[in-house]
């Protein structure tokens, strides 16, 4: 297991990091946001978003699980699980997840069973007002180019 940890000084530099991050990904891609409510996890997508074109404002699909972003290229797929909380809801979400298009995840421990073993973790943890702690995650080693290029090498 790979990590890469820094800290955002801002939401502005955490979506920086977001932008950097996006533009390393690629098609069918599975990125988790992992951290407490506020930590951040939907400023990073919004960063992956502008820096992609997509001008207006993002917000958490909180209230429909799924938003789909055609408009932007790679395809975005933000899904926020929070509301299904185990549920175990079969609403045909596995066509997004490595589908064709770059996915990103906040709360993936609610539909842990669809969740595949390539993926990134981006863990957020609150630390003050404006900083945050972020770590990015390779846990079963599919992304050690993506570290290295954080880490400068
Ligand atoms: N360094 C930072 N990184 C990300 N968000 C930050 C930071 N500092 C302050 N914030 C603020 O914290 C809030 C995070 O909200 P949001 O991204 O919706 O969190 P989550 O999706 O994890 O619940 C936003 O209001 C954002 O402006
Ligand atoms: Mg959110």
């Amino acid at each position: 297991m790979l990590k890469y940890k820094t800290i955002s000084k801002s939401a502005d530099e955490t979506r920086q990091i977001a932008a950097k991050l996006i533009r390393l990904l690629d098609v069918g891609d599975v990125v988790l946001l992992t951290g407490d409510l506020g930590a951040g996890k939907t400023t990073f997508v919004s960063g992956a978003l502008n820096e992609l074109g997509y001008k207006d404002h993002v917000v958490s699909p909180t209230f429909n699980i799924l938003k789909c972003y055609f408009e932007v290229n790679p395809n975005i797929y933000h899904i926020d699980a929070y509301r299904l909380e185990d549920q175990n809801i079969d609403i045909g979400l596995e066509e997004y997840i490595e589908g064709n298009g770059i996915c990103f995840i906040e709360w993936p421990k609610f539909i842990e069973p669809l969740i595949p073993m390539r993926h990134l973790e981006i863990s957020l943890k609150r630390i003050g007002d404006n900083e945050r702690e972020i770590v990015l995650i390779d846990q079963n080693d599919f992304y050690k180019d993506i570290i290295k290029s954080f880490e400068g090498k």
